[in-house]
């Protein structure tokens, strides 16, 4: 049984926004299964690692590129949708910082673990209104323009 699946959350109007949340889920999937082979000693801790680490970037692209598109496109909630993803990060970085700075690998995990719950809100919640409002601003400046 994976973590999350993809059908948890709404497809997205955008296709990089939907791109982005397929990608995270997967990585997010490859983090709960390499978690439990680790606790087993069939993987080793770096291999995990390495996996945690790409999952960081990602949501610091995934939150950056959305932020970008809400920015280019004046969309009107921006503070509201940033906020969100501010307050993620925060929780986030504090998870890394006792797995890094602390040794405490359980607690990322943890932290992991738990995200799906959070994502599945926010991407029905804030990505999907979101979405909405750029894809139909960006149709709209592509019929002014043709
Ligand atoms: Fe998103
Ligand atoms: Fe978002």
């Amino acid at each position: 049984m994976a973590l999350v699946y993809i059908e948890q959350v709404e497809y997205m109007s955008l296709e990089q926004m939907q791109q982005t949340h397929e990608d995270e889920i997967k990585i997010l999937n490859e983090i709960d299964k390499l978690a439990i082979l680790w606790d087993r000693g069939e993987v080793t801790q770096s291999e995990l690692e390495d996996k945690i680490d790409e999952y960081i970037a990602h949501v610091h692209e995934h939150f950056a590129s959305e932020e970008k598109l809400m920015l280019e496109y004046d969309f009107p909630s921006y503070d509201m949708h940033k906020t969100a993803h501010d307050m993620f990060l925060a929780d986030l970085d504090y998870a890394v910082v006792q797995w890094k700075d602390f040794g405490d690998i359980k607690k990322i995990i943890n932290f992991v673990r738990k995200t799906p719950e959070w994502i599945v809100m926010h991407v029905n919640g804030v990505d999907a209104p979101t979405a909405d409002y750029l894809a139909r601003k960006i149709d709209k400046i592509a019929a002014e323009n043709a």
